[in-house]
């Protein structure tokens, strides 16, 4: 039987602190109901592993809230769970993302005998203004500390950075990023600051208390970004990603492809590849609806729905335009049997090719370097959004 590959993704809803810039699926709950959630998500495991039995599991995501706060017992067991319902790939990625603070970073070993073997940590920054600006729990002592911690147990680390802040100095960003190349990481994600509705910040920024910076000084910061981790031996290949050779988080990368994976956890989206559909599955959001009728239901979903041939189409574009690789156009005729320049605008994508925007070769369909800069564009004209 031909083996495909398929990720899985794992929510973990509870912060000890809600940052104010943060829209995530994020709560903060005292004494969270750590052992009826972990009941659930094995509960999840078992329904899903029977669907995906003919799949060999590449890459499992932990992510967040703050999955660090899981005891290390509860890992252990998920991890054990996983690992009895689904055939494992032998060089499966098991993501962690983690906060920065000293209680966390000292159960890193822990987390590693559990069978993490990727850690993705959120430094955000190294100047104490700035974390204090972004409400962060850490101070760069734990910060840092929290980055050696986790490269004693493995290479394979990713540190989370957040530039473009009210007043942000572009040297201190510079050299604070150089820092943290030198010690060695393997891996970076650098996100520029979003003012999401719904946020602290936003209230903020609407209050007049907080002023966005414009965008010709973000864009500084994203060009000096790409610039000094490309000097340093980074290669970009996502909008906001950056690694070392061999380095990329491969699920992450398998997400972006377009490929199957499952969703389980509060809040949690998955897309699973069943007979000839493709199934968009969606988890009850609040932590508190998701434990009530995941504890009655047979699973976690509100929802499955097949996707049509125009949502498949539009979900892989945006997805792969943001890779350096680009769109694999056999893959997408695959996907929609060959259907998908139906469903978009491609005098549009003439016309970007001709304006040097986007590049076509045999296989794939990939911005330049002038289109990066305006991906929501080109997806607006590509798509007709
Ligand atoms: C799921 S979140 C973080 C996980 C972890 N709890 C933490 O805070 O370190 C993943 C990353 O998204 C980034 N992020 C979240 N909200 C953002 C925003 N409004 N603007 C830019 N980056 C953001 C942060 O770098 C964060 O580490
Ligand atoms: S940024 Fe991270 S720690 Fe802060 S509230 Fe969001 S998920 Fe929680």
């Amino acid at each position: 039987m031909h083996q495909k590959n398929i990720a899985l993704y794992i929510h973990w809803p509870w912060c000890k602190h809600k940052c104010p810039y943060c829209d995530f699926n994020s709560h903060v709950q005292n004494n969270p109901e750590e052992e009826t959630y972990k009941n659930l998500l094995i509960k999840e495991l078992k329904y899903n592993s029977k669907n995906v039995s003919n799949y060999i599991l590449t890459s499992v995501f932990f992510g967040g809230g703050t999955p660090s706060l899981m005891s290390e017992k509860t890992l252990n067991q998920i991890i054990e769970t996983i690992f009895s319902e689904f055939q494992i790939s032998e060089d499966i990625e098991i993501t962690l993302e983690a906060n920065p603070t000293s209680s966390e970073a000292e159960k890193f070993a822990h987390f590693t005998r559990s069978g993490i073997n990727r850690f993705s940590i959120g430094v955000q920054s190294l100047e104490s203004a700035d974390l204090k600006f972004l409400g962060r729990e850490h101070n760069l002592k734990e910060a840092l500390n929290a980055v050696e911690m986790a490269l004693k147990k493995t290479p394979n680390v990713n540190l989370d950075l957040i530039y473009g802040l009210p007043g942000q100095n572009i040297n201190k960003w510079e050299q604070n990023l150089q820092h943290l190349l030198d010690i060695g990481t393997t891996h970076l994600s650098a996100y520029q600051l979003t003012v999401e509705p719904n946020t602290q910040l936003y209230k903020s920024v609407i209050k007049g208390n907080v002023e966005e910076l414009n965008p010709d000084i973000q864009f500084d910061f994203y060009q000096s970004t790409c610039q000094i981790l490309e000097n340093n031996g980074y290669n970009q290949y996502e909008v906001s990603n950056f690694s070392k050779p061999q380095y990329e988080c491969k699920h992450n990368l398998h997400i972006w492809q377009y490929k199957p994976y499952i969703g389980i956890g509060a809040g949690a989206h998955g897309r699973l590849f069943i007979d000839d559909k493709i199934i968009a599955t969606n988890t009850y959001k609040m932590p508190k609806t998701y434990i009530e009728k995941t504890s009655e239901n047979r699973n976690g979903y509100f929802r499955e729905k097949p996707l049509s041939m125009k949502e498949i189409t539009e979900e892989c574009i945006m997805m792969s335009l943001r890779l350096k690789e680009g769109i694999d156009k056999e893959h997408l005729d695959t996907l929609t049997k060959r259907n998908w320049r139906k469903y978009i605008n491609n005098k549009a994508l003439e016309r970007l090719k001709l304006l040097n925007f986007v590049k076509e070769t045999p296989k794939r369909i990939l911005l330049t370097t002038e289109g990066q800069q305006v991906l929501d564009g080109i997806l607006a004209e590509i798509l007709e959004l």
